[in-house]
């Protein structure tokens, strides 16, 4: 098969207003694990670098299926990641993954929030500012979260995005503003167990291995969130003491439950492929809160998705070809 692997750049992020928080990005590894995987089965494999050409260097080169590796959009700004899926639909190549529409509407964690309220999920409250004077819904109760309204990989979450008080959310809601150019989402803060739900499949969906952010080892000085430096920053105390646990220890009754949950808001939003979800257990109110979905997650090797498929013995290069078998049998 000729396959195209469409990758995000390594470059300098000229054009990208985020500038602040880049750990792991224009990272290729996953590309060259994927490719390495895929020519060693024989296939004919091209990698082609998102720019203003993609267009026509696919028109040229017509692969029977492109894996899509995009995830920086283009001009390395996320919020054109729909945008080359679009363009892989109106040259009619197949492509791993979710389409665009799917990826554009979890893009807004608002507005994916306004759709899974509206199919009965539950998500933590929430409120959109645009500017810091807006006075705050009397629903929304402290602690809340602030955080950026479209990014990904806990860009824009700190130690101090969890906010007790008016003059802390004020803070936190212009430094959004300010640093982001966005608007800040805010949200009841649940203080309780994180787990990630990763499933693949287009219509026949297999939930993989749930996993869950240990929290228990962290000093209680440092709020339960899986922060910037959390996920990134190896050396941190923060990283340290949040090691995933997978399988969760779970009982079968939220293990179903958990299941159930993702498989729904997997359908809601039209995922195709794999997609990844972050979900909080209340324990104390027994309630499980969606927090987003992110289609299209990091698939690299050591990424959650990898390890979750590991878990439920899938090797990578299982895991990999799985998705391009999905991506050549995706119903409309
Ligand atoms: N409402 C919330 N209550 C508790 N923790 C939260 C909440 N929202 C976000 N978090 C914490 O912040 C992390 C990142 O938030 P998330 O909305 O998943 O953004 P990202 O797209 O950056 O992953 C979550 O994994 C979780 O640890
Ligand atoms: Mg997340």
């Amino acid at each position: 098969m000729k396959i195209t692997i469409v990758t995000r750049n390594i470059n300098n992020f000229e054009n990208n207003i985020n500038q602040v928080d880049t750990y792991g990005r224009g990272n290729l590894d996953d590309v060259l694990a994927i490719k390495k995987i895929l020519s060693e089965r024989g296939h004919e494999v091209k990698t082609l670098e998102v720019d203003i050409d993609l267009y026509e260097n696919l028109k040229s080169k017509k692969p029977d299926v492109i894996f899509n590796l995009a995830d920086d959009g283009f001009y390395d700004d996320p919020r054109l990641e729909p945008h080359v899926a679009a363009l892989f639909d109106i040259l009619k190549i197949p492509y791993t993954g979710n389409n665009y529409f799917t990826l554009a509407l979890c893009q807004n964690k608002a507005r994916a929030k306004e759709i899974l309220t509206y199919n009965g999920i539950l998500t933590p409250r929430w409120q959109v500012f645009n500017n810091s004077n807006r006075k705050l819904n009397p629903e929304l109760k402290f602690p809340l979260i602030v955080k950026p309204i479209r990014e990904d990989g806990s860009v824009g979450i700190k130690e101090r995005s969890v906010v007790k008080n008016d003059e802390e959310l004020k803070e936190q809601i212009e430094h959004i503003l300010d640093i982001y150019q966005q608007e800040a989402l805010v949200e009841e803060f649940i203080d309780g167990r994180e787990f990630n739900a990763g499933i693949i499949g287009n219509k026949k969906l297999t939930v993989l291995p749930i996993a869950e952010i240990d929290f228990s080892e962290l000093p209680p000085n440092i709020p339960r969130v899986v922060s910037y430096r959390a996920k990134w920053v190896k050396q941190s105390i923060a990283f340290k003491k949040t090691p995933v646990v997978c399988p969760a220890n779970i009982d079968e009754k939220l293990q179903k439950d958990l299941e159930e949950i993702s498989k729904k808001c997997y359908k809601i939003f039209g995922c195709q492929g794999y997609a990844r979800l972050d979900i909080r257990y209340d324990e104390k109110e027994n309630k499980i809160y969606v927090l987003e979905l992110n289609p299209n997650p990091d698939i690299s090797e050591d990424g959650g998705l990898a390890r979750e498929a590991k878990t439920a013995g899938i090797s990578y290069e299982n895991l990999i070809l799985k998705i391009i078998d999905l991506a050549l049998k995706k119903e409309v």
